[in-house]
């Protein structure tokens, strides 16, 4: 599921980008992508931090792929072109999605999938198809919460860990930001969303997910009040609670007042590993955001039933959770990130950074954060380059806790917010993006 051309999933970004295009877009298609052919063509500078990355992962695809042959001579100082994407762009810049999935791009995914053994076949890129899905919906302090449905598990998640942390406010009264206390508390509400994420989630064109009884307010009520202030609920506790039954993001608001909250994935960093030849692009390795087998974790730790196992024509499980806050219709915040299962817990832990600890928009994306998601029972994990303090560490520990550094740095949060009438954004300095304010001048009519 994670290296070789049988990790690929139908690749979606193009399709989404071209359908969110056709509804909503101003300038013209073409306009839009020519600056990707012309970085393409002419090379961009790499950053050494990307160099490295690409030299440390030459060992995990070893000879399975043909990661190396496109991205071994790849250098510090010295432009990196891609002749081929540059090639399959200009197409798509031509023709749009149409080339992607039944032109000449298509095609050589099909070729590539042959060449290197995988499934994908013409028919399968010809029927896919990016859906519109209604956002889900919820309210929290005075906000409406717009963030993604089904098949992704983030906006589900961030529902449930703000709304059940509003209902056991009472537990966090006095607590301080970070504290072992703060992290047992959060831990407890992760514990539980992961649960249900495990039992319940999945394509909802194959499996229901009863999603809007996940984010009722009876149901995240009745679940905030599992929560065990003192100590680490039992694995055995922590049933899901019904009865029965790599990545990118960016936050954008233009002058006219749209906002874009997007998270795009080849899921593992650089996916499959496997470039389709002639095209100079690679596939995802999607497949390990199914569950392989109940019980069985995929990359990221998270275990999963069946509601999310493989299935012909069916979407994997994501974390993704691009998220707006909505004030009285208006927005106020733009939030996301990259990072796997970390996703919706980074984003939440910032958004509760704003609101209950006061933070301006740098502080709360700055935070230190951690992370706990059912599996192993005692386990929460920090930020690698923002640690938790030692004391907080030790404190956990005689908790019961095992408090560790993350096994990679989690969370690239860019966030947006709107602050006495002007906008304020701040970019993780965890990893190198970085926000801009830019004026533009009135079209002349
Ligand atoms: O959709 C998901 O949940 C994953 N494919 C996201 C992967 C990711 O964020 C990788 N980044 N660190």
């Amino acid at each position: 599921s994670l290296i070789g051309a049988r990790a690929v999933g139908v690749p979606g970004t193009v399709a989404g980008l071209w359908q969110a295009h056709q509804r909503y877009g101003s300038l013209p298609w073409k306009d839009l992508v020519m600056p990707a052919v012309k970085l393409a063509e002419e090379g961009f500078m790499p950053a050494a931090s990307l160099v490295e990355d690409i030299h440390d992962y030459r060992e995990w695809f070893g000879d399975a792929t043909n990661f190396w042959t496109y991205f071994g001579n790849i250098a510090a100082n010295q432009p990196f072109r891609q002749p081929e994407l540059a090639a399959t762009l200009r197409r798509i810049a031509e023709r749009g999605a149409d080339d992607f999935y039944r032109g000449e791009t298509a095609r050589l995914i099909v070729e590539q999938m042959k060449r290197s053994g995988g499934l994908i076949t013409a028919d399968d890129l010809q029927r896919y198809q990016a859906v519109w899905r209604d956002p889900l919906r919820s309210n929290w302090r005075g906000f409406e919460i717009l963030s993604a449905p089904p098949p992704s598990s983030g906006g589900f998640a961030v529902i449930q860990l703000l709304k059940m942390k509003e209902h056991i406010a009472d537990y966090f009264d006095g607590v301080p930001h970070n504290s072992p206390q703060y992290i047992h508390l959060v831990a407890e509400l992760e514990k539980r969303v992961f649960a249900d994420r495990a039992e319940y989630l999945g394509d909802p064109d194959f499996v229901d997910n009863r999603i809007q009884t996940l984010i009722s307010d009876d149901y995240i009520a009745r679940r905030a009040r599992e929560v065990n202030p003192a100590q680490i609920s039992t694995l055995a506790s922590v049933q899901p609670g019904l009865e029965s039954a790599d990545t990118t993001h960016y936050s954008i608001v233009d002058a006219a007042g749209n906002a874009v909250s997007n998270t795009y994935t080849l899921n593992w960093s650089y996916g499959s590993g496997v470039v389709v030849e002639g095209a100079g692009f690679l596939l995802n390795d999607e497949m390990d955001d199914f569950s392989l087998k109940p019980g069985v974790p995929n990359i990221f730790g998270v275990v999963g039933n069946t509601a999310n196992e493989i299935q012909p024509g069916k979407r994997m499980l994501s974390s993704m959770s691009p998220t707006i806050l909505l004030r009285d219709g208006e927005v106020e915040v733009v939030v996301g990130t990259r990072g796997g299962s970390t996703i919706f817990t980074s984003v939440f832990q910032t958004i509760v950074n704003l609101f209950d600890y006061g933070m301006t928009p740098y502080e709360a994306v700055a935070a230190t954060r951690f992370h706990h998601q059912l599996l192993p029972p005692d386990l929460v994990t920090y930020s690698v380059t923002r640690p938790l303090p030692q004391e907080t560490v030790q404190a956990l520990g005689q908790r019961g806790y095992r408090a560790m550094p993350h096994d990679w740095e989690f969370g690239d949060v860019q966030l947006i917010q709107r602050r006495d009438g002007a906008w304020v954004p701040a970019s993780d300095p965890r990893d190198r993006g970085v926000s801009r304010v830019i004026a533009i001048e009135a079209p002349a009519d």
